[in-house]
């Protein structure tokens, strides 16, 4: 496995045989489960693998939580290594966006509501991070999972307005024994909260339920949805969300499928998650 900073060394890797196919997993690093069933999907489906190992600070609309994101570099090579990864960009800031920066990424509509609108500025950072990632590495397929599902929706969108010419492979949510989505920011929770944490998965599944039993209201099951988090300790819900899973609008009525999605403060850390349910 190599491991560069430098764009011109990972490019000199990545056309050092042109006729292989490229997998590209980005990461911010403080890598999980989640992150590793990405690298062997890829490995599976690619002849090469590549990994990005980068904290993006434009992607932070709160400075506290980019200082808080946890890191350990050593170990997240060691992983990588051990689940097959081939090559590893860990670039600095400035090697990303050198003195002078000035480009962009604005996805539109999709980046409006949810996470965009809780966290202003955020998708135009995960966006031309993620451009940029793919003109660097130029892969025949790109990895993410579905824990963060609007940033999938906005990547589909950006890699078909802006042609980008790559399949983007979306992965299952990989979670703990009692539900919990696997995040780099659970390792901030306190046994306590860590307790907590469980809601967001007991309150999809409760929502889930209702929907199969025949509840068909949207606002139902945001409701069944927001008593489950409204009944947990050290919580404080930001979203509930029940949309269109491709558009991202709410519904009235989910006569489909629908994307069920929600964001929980649990004890000041924010922890996102999400589940599609369809008939
Ligand atoms: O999902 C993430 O970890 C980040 O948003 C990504 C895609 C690596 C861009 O920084």
């Amino acid at each position: 496995m190599n491991v560069f900073s430098k764009v011109s060394d990972i490019r000199a890797q990545r056309w050092a045989d042109p006729l292989v196919t490229w997998g590209l997993v980005p990461t911010m690093g403080y890598l999980h489960e989640g992150h590793l069933a990405l690298v062997r999907r890829a490995r599976e489906e690619n002849d090469r693998v590549g990994v990005s190992i980068f904290v993006n600070p434009i992607q932070f609309n709160n400075p506290n939580d980019l200082t808080a994101y946890p890191r350990n570099m050593e170990r997240d090579l060691a992983l990588l290594k051990e689940a097959g990864a081939d090559l590893v960009w860990t670039p600095t800031p400035d090697i990303v966006y050198p003195p002078g920066y000035q480009t962009y990424v604005e996805v539109e509509e999709v980046t409006r509501p949810l996470e965009g609108a809780a966290r202003p500025g955020h998708f135009r950072g995960v966006a031309t991070v993620v451009a940029k990632l793919f003109n660097v590495f130029q892969p025949q397929r790109a990895y993410f999972g579905q824990k963060d599902a609007q940033q999938v929706v906005v990547i589909k969108q950006m890699v078909a307005d802006l042609n980008f010419n790559l399949e983007i492979v979306v992965q299952p949510t990989v979670r703990e024994a009692d539900g919990l989505a696997m995040s780099s920011r659970n390792a901030r929770l306190s046994a306590a909260a860590r307790e907590s944490a469980t809601c967001l998965y007991r309150a999809l599944l409760a929502a889930k339920t209702a929907f199969e039993q025949g509840q068909r209201s949207a606002e139902s099951l945001r409701a069944v949805t927001r008593g489950v988090i409204e009944a947990t300790p050290l919580t404080r819900l930001d979203y509930v969300s029940v949309a269109h899973p491709d558009t991202l609008t709410e519904l009235e009525v989910v006569e489909n499928r629908a994307l069920l999605s929600l964001a929980v403060f649990v004890d000041e850390v924010r922890l996102i998650d999400n589940m599609v349910i369809e008939v």
